[in-house]
């Protein structure tokens, strides 16, 4: 079977060649330590890791390391990670290492992959090339469920496709989970009578790794057609459990947040791209990646590589959605889509529920701007004969 190929930029420590720091990379996650060994056995070296190159990038070097497959058991991806983003991120010969991106072998991807993807939920809400627009409750936590389902209920007849609870709301004492989700289900099948159409509401069903599933299944049981999941805080493991639970058949919608402890600094830590391999592979149906215009920090490269990450063929996985979230509001939806695309999921919290004339015109509004992008019509001329979009633009301008 062919190696994994790890992708690593890298700073060396004083006194280190770039040589010698790759080097030792490959040996701390192969079969070297610091020193060498009186119990290594010739067999062994059959595992022994190998630089395939180093090369000088901006202030460092870019190195890619071979690590024979026979390392890596075969689905345990948490072991995965022990490897290609293990220990090395801690040696002294590095002063700073980034785990830029991983190459599987298919031996070691006995994985389905989302089981919606784009395909699947585009369906599930009856589109073919829209770009879908999604909200987050705001206040993220504090509502109760009675007030979270009235919100729920004006976005969805303002035109959202899917809500989603926010990364820090689960099943506090101020909003159960066992009674937010039949109050907002009841809501939403209200809206659908009334529009006709289908409305995702992803549950945040964060918990313990052994509690998760049972959660999942209750919020299922409570009407539930969409869950939602921290990944980073709950750990891969926990999205694997929830993908292929065989009583869960519904959307995945993967929540990064913590990810920027890893993925923002540019020299040290795990970018977004091998998070995004892991998170497709494990069944994870929507991903944030960032947006292009919105608060959090982003870098434009990156981000497309990332979605690209989530939607390029790969070993016969459904494509996941990229979500795009974080400070989006209507006038920054054309930015948005001509860089991304339209097989995107736009999401707005303040800027559906901060809206003028409340959340229903947010919603309309957010729309409105994603019809006037697949019309070629800039949004500030569309906001002509469009007024929840121009009391948008008023509010937070086009940019
Ligand atoms: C599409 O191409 O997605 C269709 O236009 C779906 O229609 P709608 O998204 O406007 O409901
Ligand atoms: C999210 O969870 O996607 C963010 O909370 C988005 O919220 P915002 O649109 O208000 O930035
Ligand atoms: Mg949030």
């Amino acid at each position: 079977m062919p190696d994994v190929i790890a992708t690593y930029f890298f700073i060396p420590d004083q006194g280190t060649s770039p040589e010698q720091a790759a080097q030792a990379i490959s040996e701390e996650e192969t079969t070297g330590t610091w020193t060498d060994l009186t119990t290594r056995t010739a067999y062994v070296q059959r595992l022994d890791g190998s630089v395939e190159s180093v090369d000088a990038r901006g202030d460092g070097y870019v190195t890619k390391i071979h690590f024979p497959a026979e390392i890596f058991e075969p689905g345990n991806v948490p072991q995965y990670l022990s490897v290609v983003a293990g220990n090395l991120f801690g040696l002294s010969s590095l002063a700073a290492v980034r785990l830029l991106d991983i190459d599987l072998p298919a031996g070691l991807v006995p994985f389905k992959g989302p089981k919606f993807g784009i395909k699947g939920v585009r369906k599930l809400i009856g589109t073919t090339r829209r770009p879908h627009v999604g909200t987050i409750i705001k206040p993220k936590v504090g509502l109760n469920p009675e007030d979270t389902a009235a919100v729920a209920y004006e976005a969805a007849m303002g035109g959202v496709d899917f809500i989603k609870d926010d990364e820090t709301l689960t099943s506090q004492a101020f909003c159960p989970l066992d009674e937010r989700v039949p109050a907002v289900m009841a809501r939403l099948d209200e809206a659908t009578s009334e529009t006709g159409r289908t409305v995702l509401y992803a549950v945040n069903v964060s918990d313990r790794a052994d509690r998760i599933v049972e959660r999942a299944e209750y919020a299922i049981d409570l009407g539930a057609n969409t869950l939602m999941v921290d990944v980073i805080t709950c750990g891969f493991s926990a999205l694997q459990a929830l993908a292929e639970a065989p009583g869960i058949r519904v959307p995945i919608h993967v929540h990064r947040t913590m990810h920027a402890a890893m993925t923002r600094n540019p020299h040290h830590g795990v970018a977004m791209r091998p998070i995004a391999r892991i998170v497709r592979m494990l069944g994870g149906d929507q991903l944030h990646t960032g947006t292009v215009s919105g608060k959090m920090e982003h870098n434009l490269e990156e981000l497309l590589g990332d979605n690209r990450a989530l939607t390029e063929a790969s070993f016969g996985m459904n494509a996941a959605f990229p979500v795009a979230s974080g400070g989006l509001h209507p006038g920054k939806v054309h930015a948005e889509l001509s860089t991304l695309g339209t097989d995107v999921v736009l999401q707005a919290g303040g800027g559906i529920h901060g809206h003028p004339d409340g959340t229903a015109a947010g919603a309309r509004a957010m729309r409105q701007a994603v019809d006037a992008f697949l019309a070629g019509v800039g949004s500030e001329e569309y906001a002509q004969d469009h007024p929840e979009l121009a009391r948008a633009l008023s509010k937070w301008g086009s940019r």
